[in-house]
């Protein structure tokens, strides 16, 4: 499948059907992400077992990029432990951000994000509730912390 094939149709589903929306009972963890540019805002929740995501959840009101891209986090950091999802953060703020970043095959359905590289106002929309994982890893404060993408 082409690139600009995946990008479409994973975003459209994912926007269409998100996965792990809505809220999460005895969430370690709690942040809400802010894109100033919009004013969009999302809310995610983690459960730990040990150094292991065990659970997460999203809410809130976004784009359909900005929710496509949460939901397919959201899938792709579920059972991993703290330190892979972080390493998954970089990965893919990698491909967000830098043109030249190969787009490995092991990133799976999580490549088609790359497509907002063609239109650079997107990306702050796809790496919304990236910035926030990566401030609930960070944290791990709960009542909700914010984050901005500014
Ligand atoms: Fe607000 Fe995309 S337009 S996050």
């Amino acid at each position: 499948m082409e690139l600009a094939d995946l990008y479409r149709d994973v975003i459209l589903d994912h926007n269409r059907k998100p996965r792990n929306f809505g809220p999460l009972a005895r969430a370690d963890a709690a942040v809400e992400g802010f894109n100033p540019l919009c004013g969009d805002r999302l809310t995610l929740r983690l459960r730990f077992d040990g150094e292991k995501i065990e659970d997460v959840k999203f809410e809130g009101k976004g784009c359909a990029i900005s929710t496509a891209s949460a939901s397919l986090m959201t899938e792709a950091i579920k059972g991993k432990t703290r330190g892979e999802a972080a390493h998954l953060f970089e990965r893919v703020h990698e491909l967000l951000t830098d043109d030249r970043a190969p787009i490995a095959e092991d990133l799976g359905k999580l490549a088609a994000l790359s497509g907002v590289r063609e239109f650079p106002a997107r990306v702050k929309c796809a790496s919304l509730c990236w910035h926030t994982l990566s401030s609930a890893l960070n944290a791990g404060a709960t009542p909700p912390a914010s984050v901005s993408t500014e």
